[in-house]
């Protein structure tokens, strides 16, 4: 299905101290864009808006289908599918990692038999390197055991638009590109649109197909990372290059 999801002027403040002041960003099929900014620039609160956890103050966000025929049609974004995955993980702590992932195949309108879900659970768990934590509880796995059970979650039903937010920070070196791998290779497989937060600044690149930079409650730089190199703006490039503000605390 082809569709565009676009986000004009989307405000959002909390106590009177804005976060967001106009962001103006588009989701497209099948394209991956890369959420990159400092710490409390409202990444997370910029994803919240869009799977409609936090309401907006200010701005649109408009889903249409696109037809063969080039016109458009009003869609809901649950309509499209999607998957969130939460900084934090937001797994239950009740549930073992195996029911944590199978959840979304088993409530609700999926209603999936459940020898496919053991099989989609446990081939997740197998490339993601966590079949030693299968029937273990959250409180019981590592921080970077868990945040592969939260990526697992929001693959597993094979939603069309996944919103990532930093699904690589706090992994090591292996598993972080184990993680870029299967991003890429669902994608190819599956097909998914994603916005994608990261401080893996370039490694999270390579996969993707716009970088945004959010800072100042705006997206202040959209493009691909090669035209990252035409920015004339030294501070500006470094930091898009690097990850750092060379020469600044
Ligand atoms: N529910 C909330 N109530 C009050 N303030 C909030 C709330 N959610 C977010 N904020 C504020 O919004 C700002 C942006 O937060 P956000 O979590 O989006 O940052 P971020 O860019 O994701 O940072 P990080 O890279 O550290 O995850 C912060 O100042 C934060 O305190
Ligand atoms: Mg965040």
């Amino acid at each position: 299905m082809n569709f565009k999801i676009q986000m004009s002027g989307l405000k959002k403040q909390f106590g009177g101290n804005p976060v967001l002041d106009g962001v103006d960003l588009e989701i497209s099929s099948d394209t991956i864009t890369a959420i990159i900014g400092k710490s409390g620039s409202g990444k997370s609160v910029l994803l919240k808006l869009i799977a409609g956890i936090y309401s907006l103050d200010a701005g649109t966000i408009d889903c249409v289908r696109i037809l063969e025929s080039g016109e458009t049609v009003p869609i809901a974004l649950s309509d499209i599918g999607f998957s969130y995955m939460f900084q934090n993980n937001a797994l239950f702590d009740s549930l073992t990692a195996f029911e944590n992932v199978a959840l979304p195949l088993s409530e609700g309108k999926l209603k999936v038999d459940p020898s496919t879900i053991r099989n989609t659970v446990d081939d997740l768990f197998e490339q993601l390197d966590l079949s030693s934590a299968r029937n273990r509880f959250p409180g019981e796995l590592s921080g970077g055991m868990n945040k592969r059970v939260a990526f697992a979650r929001a693959l597993v039903t094979q939603p069309k638009v996944v919103l990532f937010d930093e699904p690589t920070t706090g992994l090591d070196p292996e598993r972080k590109f184990t993680v870029f791998d299967m991003i890429e290779r669902y994608r190819e497989q599956f097909g998914f649109s994603a916005l994608l937060v990261s401080h893996d600044i370039p490694d999270v690149y390579a996969i993707v197909d716009s970088i945004a930079w959010l800072d100042q409650g705006k997206i202040q730089f959209l493009g691909t990372s090669q035209e990252i190199d035409s920015i004339t703006e030294v501070a500006t490039k470094n930091y898009l290059k690097t990850g750092r503000f060379v020469g600044k605390s």
